[in-house]
């Protein structure tokens, strides 16, 4: 299968390099030189620091690379089996393009989008045969994160679902399926990691450095929410909870922190401005998280409990499969434990009780239990 990637930024240059690596010919196309070469000359960069390591030859890195035809034309899909898109995310630049790239490529060819937030079906909608288009949302790095997302819209074919998804497979990743609706599976279930403890650090209970303690130490994640953030890019971050609350009707679960907006708006974007919840400056000194085990477990729990309750959620309005949703927690974003298997390890009741504790003392819709956990609880 030739392979077409439109967009060399940091997403389309790691899916390129992926399917390259698994042998495909592969047609780049970006319409700004200047990213085009920067994106090729990182790829090289990182693929010679494995040729001193000794994992892959000079010889392999060569072929690889020259497996990668670069362009700036569209045209040159014209006869690639699948075209990924990893452009800009913005739904009106999206569908004309796609509408643009059906114009050249050919009649069987399947259109893909690496789209974390916008809908595929109104992507999928811009063609003339919308059949063709699906969501394939890789994971950032792309080439080391195992998952990818599978969106098939409401207009995708079976035939295409099963094409990509096996291509995809093929290259050694781990598909979920997933239903299209905002924020997918991960950046639906993984809101409350940062909502909860923005939610905590605001209403003063503890400061940034102990909920990363306890998330960490704890918890067993790998990175605590605000480190998280603050590599994410407090922007970034910011924009997909402001998307997926607005997407979400304005469900109260997923509002934004001013916190985040301040620190935002005031370009404390994190590690790449070297500054956000921590001052990365050289020789800066950052608050000492307080190891208090009884704060620090309170903290896991509310946190936790409304990780699981969205997970719980997503398995109630069916958005993935149970197996899919842990496995996309735990492939995605490096979950220590997939969520629902962590609730049953819990108690599911356990859970329903935390909830239920918090819905109380707060009389926020935000703490609402899903009817999924309670009938988990029921049923165990
Ligand atoms: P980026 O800004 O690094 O790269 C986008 C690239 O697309 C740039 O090189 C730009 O020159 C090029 N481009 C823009 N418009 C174009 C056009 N009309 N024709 C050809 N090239 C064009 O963006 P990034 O981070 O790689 O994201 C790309 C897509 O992947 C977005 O939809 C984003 O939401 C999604 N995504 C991003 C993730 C991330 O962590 N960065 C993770 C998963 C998905």
């Amino acid at each position: 299968m030739k392979v077409g990637v439109l967009g060399a930024g940091s997403m389309g240059i790691g899916i390129a390099q992926i399917a390259a690596s698994f042998g495909h010919e592969v047609v780049l196309c970006d319409n700004n030189a200047a990213s085009m070469e920067r994106s090729i000359q990182g790829l090289t960069k990182i693929l010679h620091r494995l040729v001193e390591k000794g994992r892959i030859t000079l010889e392999q890195v060569n072929a690889l690379l020259g497996r990668i035809q670069q362009t700036s034309l569209i045209n040159e899909f014209n006869d690639c089996d699948i075209v990924i898109e990893a452009i800009v995310e913005n739904l009106a630049v999206k569908k004309s393009v796609f509408q643009k790239m059906e114009d050249v490529v050919s009649d069987t060819c399947i259109l893909a989008t690496n789209t974390s937030s916008l809908s595929v079906a109104s992507i999928a909608a811009s063609c003339e045969k919308p059949e063709r288009v699906i969501g394939v949302h890789f994971f950032n790095p792309a080439p080391l994160m195992k998952l990818v997302e599978i969106i098939p819209a409401i207009q995708t074919s079976a035939e295409v679902l099963q094409k990509a998804r096996a291509l995809i497979d093929s290259w050694q990743k781990v598909t979920v399926l997933t239903k299209d609706t905002p924020g997918f599976i991960v950046n639906r279930v993984a809101r409350p990691f940062y909502g909860e403890s923005l939610r905590i650090l605001e209403e003063g209970i503890a400061d940034v450095a102990t909920i990363d303690w306890a998330m960490t130490a704890l918890a067993g994640f790998r990175m605590g929410p605000f480190t998280l953030m603050d590599y994410i890019g407090n922007d970034v971050n910011y924009v997909v909870t402001e998307t997926v609350f607005t997407a979400f009707y304005f469900d109260p679960r997923y509002k934004p922190a001013f916190t985040q907006k301040r620190l935002s708006e005031a370009g404390y974007l994190g590690k790449k401005t070297g500054r956000g919840y921590y001052n990365y400056a050289e020789g800066a000194t950052n608050p000492e998280a307080t190891k208090d085990q009884v704060l620090g477990q309170k903290i896991v729990d509310r946190v936790l409990a409304m990780l699981i309750n969205e997970a719980a959620d997503a398995l109630f309005w069916n958005i993935a499969s149970a197996e899919d949703i842990d496995l996309a927690m735990t492939k995605g974003v490096n979950y220590p434990k997939g969520l629902l298997a962590w609730a049953k390890e819990i108690g599911y009741q356990t859970c329903v009780d935390r909830l239920d504790a918090l819905y109380n003392e707060y009389h926020e819709d935000r703490y609402r239990c899903s009817p999924m956990l309670r009938r988990m609880a029921k049923e165990v």
